[in-house]
């Protein structure tokens, strides 16, 4: 079965719309790993305007699943990274303007740098997954670069529009994986999975971990982020 790891950006984006203490992610984070969550993941972006530094300081010390830390190759993050020591990296690429991440990084534009951004992660014991497209060259660089994993984007897939679009991405998806897993790469999937469409992505064979955020969290404001989490766990253990 996939792992579910909650992204719990949306926790901080609570407290950071008031600059008060609450909620606290870090509480959040303790409540999605009592309702089984295999792991915590937060998005430390440029301008922090949810997640903050002393959230990843604080939940790495706190959660006993796995940290899950994304962020762009900046330099700046690049050195916290190494500094906190979050189990698993995920890279993203980051545009100030956008409302999420909004496309997969190019690992092939900039493998310089992800060579050595990996390098230095790992020196720390960091696993590191790229955030990309299911593209084959995206793919293939990140096994390259040394990447331990990488995170299909399943974007494409949740804003299909009808189900022949949505059989094609979930095509693209299944092609992703067949290549990743012939480089040695671990797979995960996740961005714009809900409570109605992750039945399809769940029942692909291979994708070892799902990261989703948007979708549990609103559901939490309605039924608290335990059962959130547990509905979710639920339905990707059906399939
Ligand atoms: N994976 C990555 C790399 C992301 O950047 C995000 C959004 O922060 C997610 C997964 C979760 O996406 P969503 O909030 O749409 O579930």
């Amino acid at each position: 079965m996939a792992l579910l790891n909650v992204n719990i950006d949306h926790v901080a984006t609570i407290r950071q719309a008031r600059l008060t203490d609450e909620p606290d992610p870090v509480w959040a984070a303790v409540q999605c790993e009592l309702a089984g969550a295999n792991g915590i993941t937060v998005h430390l972006r440029q301008d922090r305007r949810h997640i903050c530094d002393r959230d990843v300081i604080v939940l790495k010390e706190t959660v006993a699943s796995k940290l899950n830390l994304e962020m762009c190759m900046d330099e700046e993050m690049v050195k916290i990274a190494e500094k906190i020591k979050p189990d698993q990296v995920t890279l993203v690429p980051e545009k100030r303007q956008e409302l999420t991440t909004e496309g997969g990084l190019d690992c092939a534009g900039q493998k310089k740098r992800l060579e050595q951004v990996v390098k230095r992660l790992h020196k720390k014991g960091i696993l590191v997954s790229t955030f990309i497209v299911p593209d084959e060259e995206q793919i293939c660089v990140s096994a390259e670069t040394g990447c331990d994993a990488v995170e299909l984007h399943t974007g494409m897939y949740a804003n299909a529009k009808n189900d022949k679009q949505a059989e094609k991405t979930l095509n693209a998806i299944r092609d992703g994986r067949d290549i990743a897993v012939s480089c040695g790469l671990i797979v995960h999937a996740g961005h714009g999975l809900t409570y109605r469409n992750i039945g399809a992505a769940a029942a692909i064979e291979g994708l070892c971990e799902f990261n989703i955020g948007h979708s549990i969290i609103a559901r939490a404001v309605l039924v608290g982020i335990q059962q959130a989490t547990r509905e979710m766990i639920e339905l990707i253990s059906k399939v």
